[in-house]
């Protein structure tokens, strides 16, 4: 299966910038990419983004997510963003279940679940986020945790599950510069693809993504884990350079 590499620019950029951004990535992309690449940007620049794809024919390649998304379908939900309307900008993948939005907005597993079917019911694909805590970690708990919170994704939405990317991003490695080692991700991405496997018997085509402090440096020692099927890069997506250094270290 192709490796996918996803940005994932958070609260970050305006219009200059991802002008700025993309152009430069659209230089440096170059030949046909040996994997699928993404850029997961605020929903008010989705708009700009495929507007700026139509203007460089290099970021072609390049599909366009959003970071979150509603569980409802419309109505009154003031402030939310449905999936039809993340559809209707082009969409091709949403974020669900950040670790930054299960702590900040108090999002739980059956919620992050309920996201993950909103977007699959619209054709969008959830690149579902799990991953344990320091203390998590510490105490030893790290399989348990990011096995609750898959199952609870697994257990609503059947057999789409074949549907979805998993992305395992421990929540201490999450820009703070300190990784998972090659051997620490690939354990715990074993664990994961055991579960998806007994899940489903189309495992196979789901990929299991790595996040938490990838960038040009780690990529390819991580990216080389059997287990690991690409990246979910925040602070160096927004690193034109970084980016493009990551996308060159997927193996072929
Ligand atoms: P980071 O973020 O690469 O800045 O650690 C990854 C993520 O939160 O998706």
């Amino acid at each position: 299966m192709k490796k996918l590499i996803a940005g994932n620019w958070k609260m970050n950029g305006s219009l200059a910038a991802n002008e700025a951004l993309l152009t430069a990535l659209a230089a440096g992309l170059g030949k046909i990419p040996s994997c699928e690449i993404a850029v997961c940007v605020p929903a008010c620049y989705l708009p700009q983004v495929q507007a700026l794809k139509l203007t460089h024919s290099a970021l072609g390649a390049v599909e366009v997510g959003a970071q979150d998304i509603s569980a409802h379908a419309s109505g009154a939900y003031t402030g939310e963003v449905s999936a039809d309307m993340l559809k209707d900008l082009g969409c091709r993948y949403v974020i669900v279940g950040h670790s930054e939005r299960r702590q900040y907005h108090a999002e739980t597993d059956a919620l992050v679940a309920d996201k993950a079917k909103s977007a699959l019911a619209a054709g969008i694909t959830p690149i579902v986020c799990v991953g344990e805590t320091l203390d998590e970690r510490e105490a030893g708990r790290t399989e348990e945790v990011v096995k609750r919170q898959l199952a609870a994704v697994i257990h609503a939405n059947g057999h789409c599950i074949s549907e979805v990317v998993v992305a395992y991003e421990p929540v201490w490695a999450i820009g703070t510069g300190k990784t998972a080692s090659p051997e620490e991700a690939q354990a715990v991405h074993a664990v994961l693809r055991a579960q998806l496997k007994a899940a489903t018997d189309q495992s196979a085509r789901i990929k299991i993504l790595y996040g938490g402090s990838m960038n040009a440096a780690n990529a390819a020692t991580l990216l080389a884990q059997p287990d690991i099927d690409g990246g979910l890069i925040g602070g160096a997506a927004l690193k034109p350079q970084d980016f493009l250094k990551i996308i060159a270290a997927v193996p072929v």
